[in-house]
């Protein structure tokens, strides 16, 4: 018989029960009904966790040794009613895995501004980029660093193995200004490159990040107005901005986001190491997009960029990008012509589109990504696409469980292309509880070969991270 994990809880902040207050200052954009925030998989936790020993059925492959992170916004005190389904204070959830084994479970906040003061801390050391710094947007790690990291300007916070709070960086002295949610490795060089913004400037910052975790180049860029740039593409040559018509309304970031016909929508490309006068811009249909899958460059004269694109976001429901289904889209962008053939690739309604890192930026076959039938942060299946032959397999997670985004993890250093694992946080509405899925990619369809059970639960969010040891 199994032992129970031991758990210990901190206890942080009183809840609140949510109440409905009126939000959005009449906007009817607001009026959407998102008591689902505050429902299932969606509810915020209240506590501080850990867990030693969860427990494990199925054979967790020992070659996984490190943690798998998942980041998200966990509000404070209970989800508001009439918030936004991206707001709230930054929670990582991590899993620990060794020899077969799950060590531990553990979650905490990371000690933004906000988050200090709701505890009665001591706000986090670190330099400052201005006031803003909300960053429950994504988790990377970089040249030995995990950085939690955000949209908007805001610095990343350095978060330590058991995910405390080390305080807000600027990378040696070296960040000029913030960086980014969606930051790129060039699987080529190791290089890191974020294209940043904020939303009082029509500027982007194009940096380079070097493996030893320093800025090595900073460039400036012009836009023609200040669009929401959560995500861009780079290729060995190229980056590739996505300038789209979801811009900043009246309320500043977050609850501001707002579709905007006036803006046009253009995909901004520049060599990588140009400078202002080298961006090309070229006109595509309006749409939005959050995650890029994969971008790459066919001979010297097109690019293919991958993306999940949203036909639009923001327009009548300013509180989550509910308005299309969003699918798995390509951009061939002709640079002789000046011209971008867009094809859909799938039918499937999805989000939170993922690959084998170690082809980013090269012509990869396979893409995966989260099967969703409406507007949220988790889905019935995960799915995976052959980009060569255009088929689509699909792996529910079964009935009353719902998975978050899933990050691959190869089998070895010289495993082929998308051979390995993937893990996703996976949300089990009958028992209100989460857990770890890995499904082995050699029978993608076929049951996890491991689920790590937590006693806990896991709030739907928003990316997934996985950390080797020794990295
Ligand atoms: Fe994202």
């Amino acid at each position: 018989m199994l032992a129970s994990p031991t758990r210990s809880t901190n206890r942080l902040v009183p809840f609140i029960p949510t109440r409905p207050r009126r939000s959005g200052l009449g906007d009817p954009r607001f009026a959407a009904d998102l008591s689902y925030l505050n429902e299932g998989g969606y509810r915020p936790v209240r506590d501080e966790d850990f867990v030693a020993e969860p427990q494990v059925i199925g054979t967790l492959p020992v070659e996984l040794d490190g943690c798998f992170l998942r980041s998200g916004p966990n509000a404070m005190g209970g989800r508001p009613a009439g918030g936004h389904l991206f707001a709230g204070a930054p929670m990582i959830h991590s899993v620990r895995l060794r020899d077969g084994r799950a060590q531990w479970y553990r979650n905490r906040y990371v000690r933004t501004d906000a988050v200090s003061r709701a505890l009665g801390t001591l706000p986090a050391p670190g330099p400052r980029n201005g006031f803003f710094d909300d960053v429950n947007a994504n988790v990377i790690h970089h040249a030995g660093r995990t950085l939690a990291v955000g949209d908007g300007g805001a610095l990343p916070y350095e978060i330590g193995p058991q995910l405390e709070t080390l305080g807000r960086t600027d990378l040696d002295g070296t960040l000029p200004g913030g960086l980014s949610a969606h930051p790129q490795v060039d699987s080529m060089t190791g290089e890191l490159v974020a294209a940043t913004f904020t939303p009082q400037s029509p500027c982007v910052t194009l940096l380079t990040i070097g493996t030893d975790g320093r800025v090595t180049r900073s460039t400036q860029l012009p836009m023609p107005g200040i669009s929401m740039m959560h995500a861009f593409s780079i290729t060995r040559q190229y980056a590739v901005l996505y300038d789209l018509p979801v811009t900043y309304g009246n309320g500043g970031a977050r609850a501001g986001y707002r579709w905007d016909d006036d803006h046009g929508a253009r995909l901004c490309i520049v060599p990588r190491s140009g400078g202002a006068g080298d961006v090309r811009r070229i006109e595509i249909e309006p749409a939005y997009v959050f995650h890029p899958v994969n971008a790459y460059e066919v001979g010297s004269d097109r690019i293919v960029v991958d993306v999940v694109r949203h036909e639009r976001a923001f327009d009548h429901d300013a509180l989550r990008p509910s308005e299309s289904r969003p699918a798995l889209w390509r951009w061939t962008v002709d640079l002789r012509a000046g011209t971008v053939a867009e094809q859909q690739l799938s039918e499937h309604c999805e989000e939170f589109p993922r690959m084998d890192d170690r082809f980013k930026g090269q012509a990869a076959r396979y893409a995966f990504g989260v099967q969703m039938h409406r507007s949220g942060l988790a889905g019935d299946a995960l799915l995976r696409h052959d980009l060569r032959t255009g088929t689509t397999d699909v792996h529910p997670v079964g009935p009353g469980q719902e998975t978050g985004e899933a990050v691959f993890v190869p089998r070895g250093p010289s495993a082929p292309e998308a051979d390995g694992w993937l893990l996703s946080m996976v949300y089990n509405a009958v028992h209100d509880r989460s857990e770890v899925q890995v499904i082995d990619t050699a029978d993608f369809t076929g049951d996890p070969v491991a689920v790590v059970r937590l006693p806990v639960r896991v709030p739907h969010g928003f990316h997934s991270t996985w950390i080797p040891t020794g990295s």
